[in-house]
């Protein structure tokens, strides 16, 4: 058995810890058998191989009389990066359960299970569902819209350097001004109608307004605005920290991507990703 869980970008703006989009980028685990023992094998370095793995702590959170397995998991996903490489582990961790004590659990008994891991749903929710999704959790109360992403390519610019979510959020201010949140709230409204209405130019406009986070953040990116300008030289809808970055996406008409992809790579050293949108979230292939 294989789980095979897309990468998310989260935030898209303003739509901070509430939007997230899966792209085609995967985490992929191979069940391959019971065992004496827990052991997951892969290549990261400093990630555990025991029972005390993220993902095999998730699946005995979820079930905690699991019989052992042993494990391979590949990741294309880039860690620490904004790309949501703790949620994807989260999600196959949550469908390993699943599978091997036959829960039969629903999509959305899978997303409360991993809001509650991950404290927010922007990246859980897309990891599940596919596509773009609109989530609020508030009140331990989640709720969750799936909606179709409008057509746009997709590239991420993935710095060599990690950013953790936690130093990342540590620059976030504890109080917003009242006007200024209604600003950022008018911008996420846009971000919302346009692409509910497949206008893209309306939505990413608003995507590059953000008053919630990226004003913030953007000093622990140097690379941001010189990205963000690349992008408008080539037509970009919109250019957004992807979740609490380092990684900057820039999200374009399918027509302007193979020039900004030249233009990028030429210009930036690190790891350039042509992404599109994943529609089928988490899924089990035998
Ligand atoms: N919404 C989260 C953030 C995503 O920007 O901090 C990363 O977990």
């Amino acid at each position: 058995m294989k789980i095979k869980v897309p990468a998310t970008s989260a935030n898209l703006g303003p739509g901070f810890d509430s939007i997230g989009l899966a792209v085609t980028c995967y985490l992929v685990l191979d069940v391959l058998g019971e065992s004496s023992a827990w052991f997951i094998e892969h290549d990261l370095p400093g990630i555990p191989h025991d029972e005390t793995n993220l993902l095999i702590q998730t699946a005995l959170a979820v079930c905690p009389d699991l019989q052992p397995h042993r494990l391979r998991m590949r990741s294309e996903i880039p860690l620490a990066r904004g790309l949501g490489s703790s949620s994807s582990v989260i999600v196959a961790g949550i469908e390993l359960a699943n599978q091997l004590a036959d829960l039969g659990l629903s999509d959305d008994e899978k997303l409360e299970m991993a809001t509650q891991i991950e404290g927010h749903p922007d990246n859980v929710a897309p990891a599940i569902f596919g596509n773009l999704v609109v989530a609020s959790y508030l009140n331990q109360s989640l709720d969750k819209i799936v909606v179709d992403f409008p057509e746009a390519a997709l590239v991420a610019y993935v710095p060599a350097y990690e950013l953790k979510t936690s130093d990342s959020r540590q620059v976030l201010p504890d109080n917003l001004a009242f006007k200024e949140a209604v600003l950022g709230s008018s911008v996420a409204n846009m971000v919302v109608a346009g692409l509910l209405t497949g206008d893209l130019t309306k939505a990413g406009r608003a995507m590059s307004q953000d008053r919630f986070h990226e004003p913030y953040r953007q000093a622990l990116v140097p690379e941001f605005a010189a990205i963000r300008s690349l992008g408008q030289d080539h037509g970009a809808y919109a250019t957004y920290l992807s979740g609490a970055g380092p990684t900057v996406m820039t999200m374009l008409p399918v027509g302007q991507k193979s020039a900004f992809l030249e233009a990028i790579k030429s210009q930036f050293p690190d790891q350039v990703l042509d992404l599109a949108v994943d529609c089928k979230g988490v899924c089990v292939e035998d």
